[in-house]
């Protein structure tokens, strides 16, 4: 008989008595959850099975290892493999990440559930963060879309795609605002704003996680990072973050809340520090906040190394003090720093660690894997003939294809250079990613292959009416620290030059691909200079010598700085990085096939020496020039304080006008605001509708302006829909620099429009 049959039977009969133990000591109401909405019968099961783990059984769980050999191999003999191995068969690994692919999982899960003592199965992890095999734009590019249904969808698929190769964990989404785009992760989040992030946050976790967590096509989702890792000091990765309170509860922890209530199961802590203090040894973010005040009742995994690296930090001693330091926080699971399951059992007999808090993190984990349905089939993600018909189906296609759609932004479009006519046109591509078929998969798609996007070459001679040349012109630059085989590209090659102006000069349109490869952004990947790598932007000046007839089309994972393309090109499409399809989905786009509607979920800076540099920023006492030529104002004497594009930015082919803005103050927590939407151009079209509100003063100072609404609009030309919004406390109000929610009487002002540089207002007052 399997053993975790034999441990259900002596769960079964234990159960009941453990059921009515009273647990009435006090820490273990403290370190308990407050959330009353779980599943008694999984929490009897979870309390059974507890009870006849042993202390090292517990630690085990608490301990995630990556997949370290070939799985379906000979077993490791010697070293670190051998130890881990070892560790697995002992029943002292939890969870695994990236074992992957229904063959090797099986392997994995059958040592953890044939062999231990208890036959605990693991909770395999994964970086599914757009897509696993099947790969959606980067989650910046589908915030662009705010189409939350899309995005939900993206996540489902991806979750079903997953799922089918054994996977049952995915360390997504990452909640984190960022308000810099050195910041190589801002591809992998939703932008600088806390409203809309949030509402992308719920969409994504509903998504992966699905109505039923248990059903074998979806999965658990993580709210990483926890918190304020897209605060990095100057953008550069890993570096210190130190914010005030007011930021910490406005900004950065409003879209892991909306996760949390949103069902998230898990969360994942963070290589900062914050405030002196690492994420991952911070209790005052894990207990205090998560845990205590919003009743989380899933786990809390470290980041990679997170526990370890607190002594580079300056916070640990060494890895004994970080254990200490990282469980007594509230950090469950230890990803690779393969500290707990080596120091927890002494920290714990020498009463440094409270055993309550090992049981504690073993109770949330398995809780987990219950839901999950592991322990009623721990194979039920193996399912090889499952795995087969799902990777890469017309399903998921067809959805990353409509998601991809979504998420391109119209930058500039002068004269109606786009669309794009289908007939009797020469049309020159130029540039290296226009023929890359790996740059758009874009960073974090561990699962997919190289080679198995379509290029926007290929999307385009899917349209065979026009006569189609393609130069490449220049290489694109990698960043230093991209893997070691791109580096031995020459970076200032011009060579290819001449023959891009020679196509260039015999063609009607020009079409150029430039930007950024899709592992210049990323983690790690952070950058100083936000302009287009290499000697792309010289590439584009010279083509524009012989032809200014240019749609540029940019590929990049962060807002870049394009001043000169945005004065001189008639037309700029912002194409991210689109996954699988993304050649398909640009090619519909140029064409006119798709009506592009996507606004920027983040800023786009002139020069990367404004960074940060956001919509919602506040006031300062010197906003303005007081008198021309005035200096002591709040400005640079070099550069505008406006960005280039402004968040919530985007055109369409066809036109809006936006009339009719009314204010019905309903009561002092109720606020309705409604507007008229017409489409005012020759093409049926999508408007994202914004509303915007500004507190104009307060006992702790409001941005000037903050998203509070928005929606989806289509509409025929000519017709005209009326557009109701709904200001209610949680957006009338916010947090104290105690972190206590206020909703003060005052003035307010009230935006609605296209864009977050939108100027059509009204006010309104709360008594
Ligand atoms: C990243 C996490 C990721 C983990 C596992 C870390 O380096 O910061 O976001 O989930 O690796 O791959």
């Amino acid at each position: 008989m399997k053993n975790y049959i034999k441990t259900y039977l002596q769960l079964v009969c234990i159960g009941l008595l453990l059921v009515s133990c009273n647990q009435t000591d006090e820490k273990k109401l403290a370190i308990n959850t407050v959330n009353t909405n779980l599943n008694t019968t999984i929490e009897s099961k979870v309390d059974s099975l507890l009870a006849i783990m042993t202390l090292e059984e517990k630690i085990g769980q608490m301990n995630q290892y990556n997949g370290f050999w070939d799985v379906t191999g000979p077993v490791p003999e010697n070293g670190d493999a051998a130890k881990k191995y070892d560790d697995l068969r002992k029943g002292l690994v939890g969870s695994m990440l990236n074992v992957r692919g229904v063959k090797d999982v099986r392997a994995v899960q059958k040592i953890a559930v044939e062999e231990t003592r208890l036959g605990i199965p693991l909770i395999i992890g994964f970086d599914v963060i757009h897509g696993y095999k099947t790969i959606s734009p980067i989650p910046l590019a589908e915030s662009a879309s705010w189409d939350l249904e899309a995005i939900k969808k993206s996540a489902e698929v991806a979750a079903e795609e997953a799922a089918a190769a054994g996977i049952n964990w995915t360390f997504a989404p990452m909640v984190d605002i960022s308000r810099d785009a050195r910041w190589g992760r801002v591809m992998e989040g939703s932008g600088e704003d806390t409203y809309l992030s949030s509402k992308i946050a719920v969409a994504r976790v509903k998504g992966f996680q699905g109505e039923d967590l248990s059903a074998h096509n979806t999965i658990a989702a993580c709210a990483k990072h926890f918190a304020g890792y897209g605060f990095a000091e100057s953008g550069r990765d890993y570096n210190t973050v130190d914010v005030g309170t007011s930021t910490l509860y406005n900004t950065i922890f409003p879209p892991f809340q909306a996760a949390n209530e949103a069902g998230v199961r898990t969360f994942m802590n963070s290589f900062n520090e914050l405030n002196g203090v690492p994420a991952t040894g911070n209790k005052y973010l894990q207990r205090e906040i998560l845990k205590h005040q919003w009743g989380f009742s899933g786990f809390v995994v470290s980041d990679w190394g997170s526990i370890a690296e607190m002594i580079a930090h300056g916070h640990a001693k060494d890895g004994t003090h970080a254990t200490e330091l990282a469980v007594n926080a509230g950090s469950d699971m230890d990803m690779e720093s393969n500290l707990y399951v080596n120091e927890l059992v002494t920290l714990v007999k020498e009463g440094k660690v409270d055993e309550q808090l090992i049981t504690d993190a073993a109770r949330r984990i398995l809780r987990v894997k219950f839901e999950l349905g592991l322990f009623d089939d721990p194979y039920k993600y193996c399912n090889e003939e499952r795995e087969q018909s799902v990777t890469g189906s017309k399903e998921i296609q067809d959805a990353v294809l409509d998601m991809a759609k979504k998420s391109i932004v119209l930058l500039k479009n002068e004269n109606n250079v786009l669309p794009l006519k289908k007939e009797g046109q020469k049309i020159a591509v130029i540039g290296a990613l226009a023929n890359d078929k790996t740059s758009p998969l874009g960073s974090w798609r561990i699962g997919a292959d190289d080679g198995t996007a379509v290029s926007v070459l290929e999307g385009l001679k899917a349209y065979s009416g026009n006569q189609i040349t393609y130069a490449k012109g220049a290489d694109l630059v990698y960043g230093q620290t991209v893997f070691a085989r791109e580096l031995d590209i020459n970076v200032s090659d011009k060579s290819g030059f001449t023959e891009a102006k020679q196509v260039a000069k015999q063609a009607d349109v020009v079409i150029m691909v430039l930007g950024e490869h899709g592992f210049q952004s990323g983690e790690g990947r952070s950058r100083a200079d936000i302009d287009l790598p290499g000697v792309q932007q010289e590439l584009l000046e010279e083509v524009y010598k012989v032809n200014k007839n240019i749609v540029l089309v940019l590929n990049n994972g962060r807002p870049l700085s394009i001043n000169w393309a945005d004065e001189h090109i008639p037309a700029i499409v912002e194409a991210w990085h689109l996954g699988t399809q993304s050649g398909n989905a640009i090619a519909q786009v140029l064409y006119g096939d798709y009506n592009p509607s996507g606004k920027l979920p983040m800023t786009f800076p002139r020069s990367v020496g404004q960074l940060p540099l956001y919509y919602n920023s506040k006031s300062t006492g010197r906003p303005n020039m007081p008198s021309p030529g005035e200096v002591f104002w709040s400005h640079y004497t070099d550069v505008s304080n406006t960005p280039l594009y402004p968040f919530g930015y985007g055109l369409s082919y066809t036109t809006f006008n936006y009339t009719n803005l009314k204010v019905n103050v309903v009561s002092n927590n109720t606020v309705e605001v409604s507007v008229k939407l017409t489409n005012t151009g020759k093409l049926k079209g999508k408007e994202v509708v914004q509303l915007y509100m500004q507190d104009l003063f307060a006992s702790v100072t409001r941005p000037v302006k903050e998203l509070k609404g928005f929606e989806l609009v289509e509409l025929n030309p000519n017709e005209s829909k009326t557009i109701n919004f709904t200001l209610s406390k949680n957006e009338l109000g916010f947090y104290s620099n105690e972190g206590k929610f206020l909703l003060e009487p005052g003035d307010f002002k009230v935006y609605v429009g296209g864009s977050s540089n939108t100027t059509l207002e009204a006010k309104f007052t709360l008594e």
